[in-house]
């Protein structure tokens, strides 16, 4: 199956380092389609080169921001609407990542994707107030029963968005599923799945969800005091 990595991307000082650390992730990993959607009313030159010289198959979108207090949400949806205009129910085979541009990938998780049937889980590092989020999971039948999740493990489902891929076909199915400025903040992950799933039928995946490949890494802001002239930094 083809990976389709969703990713939302904006410009500030570290977005060439965020995107050559993922762009790079990416390159070892085979079948891999990347859709990059910058939150921004026209595309830049910076996205635009960093993408030809990497040389991934990608598709390059820009959605404007409409509204700043929910980071990705008009993007991710960018992405899907491209997903669901170009690729065909039977005919394309994948699975569905959203992959923001500042965790940390190990390309192990990649080969965890590949296997999604419907949805698959897995823990997320350093994230939530834990040192990971993960699955509780029933011993004798290895069904997801719980989260270990800091942050509300009350929600539907308590998995932050690299914690889950969705195969191809149900995004293709479920066409109405979408990310919404509506739903709560903390909450877009818990109420995009319930379009797709139920926490029974969830697929643990990472060896039974023992280990982490993916981390929630946040890269530092930067003090800039100046600017050197004729760089692309
Ligand atoms: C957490 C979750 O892990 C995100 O998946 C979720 O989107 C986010 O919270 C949220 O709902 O606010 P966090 O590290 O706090 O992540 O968020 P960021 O990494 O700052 O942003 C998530 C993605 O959106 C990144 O790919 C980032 O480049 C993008 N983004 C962020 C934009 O496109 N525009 C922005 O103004 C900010
Ligand atoms: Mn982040």
């Amino acid at each position: 199956p083809m990976i389709y990595a969703v990713t939302p991307t904006y410009t500030r000082y570290v977005q060439k380092a965020e995107l050559t650390r993922i762009s790079q992730t990416l390159a070892l990993v085979p079948n891999v389609h990347w859709i990059l959607v910058e939150d921004s009313d026209e595309k830049t030159d910076l996205v635009r080169n960093l993408l030809a010289e990497s040389n991934l198959l990608v598709t390059h979108l820009n959605q404007d921001p409409r509204w700043k207090k929910h980071r990705g949400v008009v993007q991710r949806n960018a992405g899907l609407k491209w997903i669901r205009s170009n690729l065909e129910l039977n005919k394309d085979r994948g699975v569905v990542y959203f992959m923001d541009d500042d965790n940390t990938y190990s390309t192990k998780l990649f080969k965890e994707i590949a296997k999604v049937k419907k949805v698959g889980v897995w823990p997320v590092g350093l994230v939530g107030g834990l040192n990971a989020e993960t699955l509780i999971l029933d011993p004798q039948t290895g069904k997801v029963t719980g989260y270990r999740s800091g942050w509300k493990a009350d929600r539907k489902f308590a998995i932050d968005m690299a914690g889950f891929a969705i195969n191809l076909d149900l995004i293709l199915t479920k066409r109405e599923a979408e990310f919404s400025y509506k739903m709560e903040k903390g909450f877009q992950e818990s109420e995009f799945l319930s379009y797709f799933t139920t926490k029974e039928e969830l697929e643990p995946l990472a060896d039974n969800c023992t280990k982490v490949y993916v981390w929630h890494t946040r890269t530092e802001k930067p003090t800039v005091k100046g600017l050197v002239p004729g760089l692309e930094v």
